[in-house]
């Protein structure tokens, strides 16, 4: 087996380093910009986050490459390669952050041949540190998890995030999942607005599914994804495209629920949903 431990080092000196930051400016007034409409937003924090990570990761391993939310370019392309790649969200959660809310984190993976190795989510301010390393489990803490094993959807707590996705289109085609799932009594519907933590609490059996995403430009980011999904597989739960296809870091879908059966009950509910 490889020894990827020195980038699970690495990665979890970012995120705490980042973290201390974050925490500084949690409860405080932020001032913020906009980038792709007036709910995606960027924070002084955010920037200086990024900088802090990019800053030890180019100087630990300066022929690595790097994928990071602030300094990407927005046109839904990636320009991914075999060589060793780290994935970074400096901050995930941004709108929480703003209003001081508690879902708030850092998100680092780190992939080797295109393929996610380590994954560290942390929560400043729940105190949560979430890590995971191909083929050796994954931690809250420093404690094991594990998915829960709920397969009914009558039972089931289910998480999804409404994005930036502001056109008709798209409002109609998240509120139709939403319906669907409220007419085949599923017990709960929740959105914590981070897609780091939600996927981190299904590998916790906390939640026992998440979708979220309609494509490259409207849903999640491969640095909201990378860390998580091998956190869900780790925790021996699944991770699909919401079509039920393969999983793709790079077409903006993703759902991770804990058992193959929720999975079926939850995707056939809302891909009915073609309003
Ligand atoms: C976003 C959050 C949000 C999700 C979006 C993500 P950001 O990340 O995770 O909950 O709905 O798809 O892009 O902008 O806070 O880093
Ligand atoms: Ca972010």
């Amino acid at each position: 087996m490889s020894d990827y431990s020195h980038y699970l080092h690495t990665a979890l000196t970012c995120a705490h380093q980042a973290g201390l930051l974050i925490k500084e400016q949690h409860a405080k007034a932020k001032k913020f910009d906009t980038k792709s409409n007036n709910s995606d937003c960027v924070t002084e924090t955010d920037k200086a986050s990024e900088e802090l990570i990019l800053s030890m990761i180019k100087s630990t391993y300066p022929t690595h490459s790097i994928i990071s939310e602030e300094s990407h370019c927005t046109d839904g392309k990636y320009d991914v390669t075999d060589n060793v790649t780290w994935l970074i969200d400096p901050i995930d959660g941004t709108n929480n952050f703003v209003h001081s809310l508690y879902h708030v984190c850092v998100s680092i993976a780190v992939m080797v041949n295109k393929e996610v190795v380590v994954g560290v989510v942390h929560s400043p301010i729940l105190q949560e540190t979430f890590h995971a390393v191909k083929g050796q489990g994954a931690y809250c803490n420093n404690q094991r998890i594990h998915v829960s094993n709920q397969k009914d959807l009558a039972k089931a707590l289910v998480c999804t995030e409404f994005g930036y996705d502001r056109t008709d289109e798209g409002i109609e085609l998240m509120l139709g999942k939403l319906r669907n799932l409220l007419k085949n009594k599923i017990q709960s519907i929740r959105m914590f607005g981070s897609c780091a933590l939600t996927m981190c609490a299904v590998a916790m059996g906390r939640v026992d599914a998440y979708y979220e995403g309609k494509d490259e430009f409207q849903g999640p980011k491969p640095w909201d994804v990378t860390a998580g999904s091998l956190i869900v597989k780790e925790a021996g739960g699944v991770v699909y495209d919401t079509t039920g296809d393969k999983f793709s870091y790079w077409n903006g879908r993703v759902f991770v629920a804990c058992t193959d059966e929720l999975t079926h009950n939850v995707l056939s509910c809302i891909n009915k949903s073609k309003l």
